[in-house]
């Protein structure tokens, strides 16, 4: 399967008053086409900022990319003028955010802004557009879509505007399509039809997502592989069965233990990751989980450990899993005896 976006050791931060954010740190990932990659990560980690850059969305100054490429499609976007990037905006990378109101224009009909980008990017006709945006509708399951194209969006309830919004992000057939929390906002019963929708649309229409969520139970139904970040870092990444059955990063077992599971016994408490992630701007000199972790050791708190291939499709940012650092035959008492 070919690429479709290559990221490689991305580096955004923000001037604020008392210093500077280090919100992302050499982030590194790719997606292949078609592919549904998730992003999960606690609130602050770098999930947005990261989807945000690659959008080419960040304001500069407060925000500075500082290193790293973001390649799309061949293209690399960091270098691509804004009218450029105007291009793959909402025509080749569509977008999905949390709260719908505030991607939809209030003063505008749905239909006018779902047109919009099909009469601009697609070249359409005004009656051609018309069409194909009653069909979008359709296709995102809005009932009486003929009617209701001339409405406003303070006629939808919460989740219809998200499904104008994927209606809009999908109306030019986009190769990638990055949903930031798009259900967040949205009651949990609403939240899973549309994650169904998306999951539906994904499958019809072969484009690539990455969906970025605060929480990965949302994950195990819609994607292929996970990137676990943390504190502006990727920490894990690997396959969705990996990362649910073989987790390897004490954060990303933090994370999947505060999750609800349907094998677990009615009284095994659920628990919390304690404690708080580390403040960007002086990011730790190690680990950035070190803090939190209960298997920390020494050099957790002075070196920052590198990527560790665990399989083909998993890797790991930790000291416990360094290759020379895994448990070996002789610790389990199985090799020569000493
Ligand atoms: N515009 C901004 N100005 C200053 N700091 C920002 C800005 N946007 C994000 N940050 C900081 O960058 C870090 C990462 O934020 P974000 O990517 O939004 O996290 P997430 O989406 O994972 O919750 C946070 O510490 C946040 O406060
Ligand atoms: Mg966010």
């Amino acid at each position: 399967m070919k690429t479709i976006l290559d990221v490689q050791d991305l580096s955004v931060s923000f001037d604020v008053y008392g210093g500077v954010v280090q919100a992302v740190r050499g982030v590194s990932f790719s997606v292949k086409e078609g592919e549904a990659v998730a992003i999960v990560g606690e609130s602050g980690s770098g999930k947005s900022v990261t989807a945000q850059t690659i959008m080419r969305l960040i304001a500069t100054p407060p925000g500075k990319i500082n290193r790293g490429s973001i390649v799309f499609d061949g293209q690399d976007l960091l270098s691509l003028s804004e009218k450029e990037m105007q291009k793959v905006r909402g025509n080749k990378i569509g977008m999905i955010f949390q709260d719908p109101m505030t991607s939809l224009n209030p003063t505008m009909t749905v239909g006018k802004q779902i047109m919009e980008g099909l009469m601009k990017h697609q070249r359409l006709s005004r009656s051609a557009a018309k069409k194909r945006a009653i069909e979008l509708l359709s296709m995102v399951g809005i009932p009486h879509a003929e009617s209701r194209i001339s409405q406003y969006p303070h006629h939808f309830s919460g989740g219809m505007r998200q499904r104008v919004v994927i209606a809009i992000a999908l109306a030019c057939n986009p190769a990638l399509l990055i949903a930031d929390e798009p259900t967040t906002a949205l009651d949990v019963t609403i939240q899973a039809q549309i994650l169904r929708l998306m999951k539906d649309l994904q499958q019809q229409t072969k484009t690539s997502i990455i969906l970025i969520t605060h929480d990965l139970g949302i994950v195990a139904d819609m994607c292929d592989r996970v990137i676990v970040m943390y504190a502006g870092q990727i920490v894990e990444t690997g396959t969705k069965r990996e990362i649910f059955r073989n987790p390897q990063h004490p954060y990303t077992k933090g994370l999947l233990n505060s999750l609800p599971r349907l094998d677990q016994a009615k009284d095994e408490p659920l628990v919390p990751i304690y404690g708080t992630p580390p403040d960007l701007i002086k990011p730790p000199q190690g680990c950035g989980f070190c803090s939190r972790c209960d298997e920390a050791m020494r050099i957790c708190e002075t070196d920052v450990p590198e990527m560790t291939a665990i399989s083909d499709t998993q890797t790991v940012r930790c000291w416990l899993q360094h290759v020379r650092a895994r448990p070996t035959e002789m610790d389990s008492g199985k090799g020569a005896s000493a």
